[in-house]
């Protein structure tokens, strides 16, 4: 029997990791109805329209509009649009993908309903509950039928919560997909172009964490830090909407105005972006994706949190963690500049073919 099935999107790292399963998915037409549902947590044009656009996703067939909003606020009426929708349309199985507020409140609803849900990017965990992330993680794993896991310590973490060997698939990395399908095209990015920038000649920064930059004294210092690294390489930051209110809110545009050798530019497109990336001297983030992504380059990323929820790229990829003190992240910096630095290795089942193992399942 065709099974009915709602592929969940709501934020800017989800669009990247539903892309390739909506195109495997479409390939079984008398296996699978797939319908796209956006629930509008994230709606800027730059942080949503872009990535319909490049990563070839049509139109939601579902768009709740649910806009930002407190916690509270944006689960809330997450969960009260995405309830009718379900009671209307009556899929088969959700899959929801990663860690943001979507993710949570959609499954959630689902499992209240009976409806079974699947958890792309299951087992991740940072051990750090102050995390909003971490929550949604705890929350949908618990709940979810299939937990499909992006590499082993996922799987490790999922079974030492006692949850059955039977519902854990280990499926790979779903990010990695769309870079493998994308990356021809996003190396014809013209960015660089127009940003008079030269590859390897730049470091590329992107942050937004609340523990980063929604309090004074954290975003202060990382400014402070980039004052002093950009006066041996050039900075380009594609600035995150969190980021920019926090900026003003802090009185800290001028500082970052007066770092000459800072580009601070609009939140970049996909191609745009991983061009970026993939053509950087190293990178500075607070990403959960940037983390994997750089690990796939092999180009160095310092990530300014105190724990990742990804070990795989410190272990086997070109990731470190670096602690909220300017001078920390001057030095590892310059380390980098300095030529200190690692190759890292592409974990298993970082091949682009995530999509299709997911799929398998689906069809046996
Ligand atoms: C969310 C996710 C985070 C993810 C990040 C990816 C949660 C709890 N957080 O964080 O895990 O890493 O997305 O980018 O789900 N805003 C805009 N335009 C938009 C979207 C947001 O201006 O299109 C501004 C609003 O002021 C909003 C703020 O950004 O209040 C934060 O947005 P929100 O979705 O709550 O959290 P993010 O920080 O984006
Ligand atoms: N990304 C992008 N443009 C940007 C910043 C990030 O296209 O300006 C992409 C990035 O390549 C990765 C994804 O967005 O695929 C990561 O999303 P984000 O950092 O917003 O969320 P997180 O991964 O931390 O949850």
């Amino acid at each position: 029997m065709k099974k009915k099935i709602h592929l969940v999107v709501g934020a800017r790292p989800n669009f990247m990791k539903m892309a390739p399963l909506y195109r495997e998915f479409s390939k079984y037409p008398a296996e699978f109805e797939v319908k796209l549902i956006h629930t509008g947590q994230h709606y800027d044009e730059r942080m949503s329209d872009f990535f319909f656009n490049d990563l070839g996703l049509p139109k939601p067939d579902i768009y709740l509009g649910v806009g930002s909003g407190t916690h509270g606020e944006q689960t809330a009426r997450i969960m009260e649009r995405y309830e009718q929708s379900l009671l209307e349309d009556k899929p088969d199985i959700v899959i929801v993908a990663g860690d943001v507020n979507s993710t949570a409140a959609c499954a959630i609803d689902a499992v209240k309903l009976h409806i079974p849900v699947a958890h792309l990017e299951a087992g991740l965990r940072s051990w750090d509950r102050t995390m909003p992330e971490e929550i949604n993680r705890l929350l949908t794993d618990s709940i979810a039928e299939w937990l499909l896991t992006p590499s082993i310590d996922a799987n490790i973490n999922l079974q030492n919560e006692g949850i059955p060997a039977e519902k854990i698939h280990l499926v790979g990395n779903i990010m990695i997909d769309s870079l493998c399908e994308f990356k021809d095209k996003a190396k014809a990015s013209e960015i660089l172009e127009r940003l008079k920038i030269r590859a390897g000649e730049y470091c590329l920064i992107t942050l937004h964490r609340p523990g980063n930059v929604d309090n004074f004294a954290g975003l202060d210092t990382i400014i402070s830090a980039f004052s002093q690294i950009a006066e041996k390489i050039k900075l380009v930051f594609p600035i995150h909407p969190r980021t920019r209110k926090q900026l003003t809110a802090f009185g800290l545009d001028d500082k970052v105005a007066a770092i000459k050798n800072l580009l601070l530019i609009e939140p970049a497109g996909y191609y745009d972006f991983i061009k970026l990336q993939m053509e950087s001297r190293f990178i500075i983030t607070d990403s959960g994706g940037v983390q994997e992504e750089s690990t796939w380059f092999q180009i160095p990323c310092l990530t300014l949190r105190p724990n990742t929820e990804r070990p795989i790229t410190i272990t086997e990829g070109t990731n470190q963690l670096i602690k909220l003190e300017a001078k920390d992240i001057v030095t590892a910096a310059e380390k980098i500049l300095a030529g200190e630095t690692r190759q890292g290795k592409i974990p298993d089942n970082w091949d682009g073919k995530t999509a299709q193992r997911v799929a398998a399942i689906f069809r046996d």
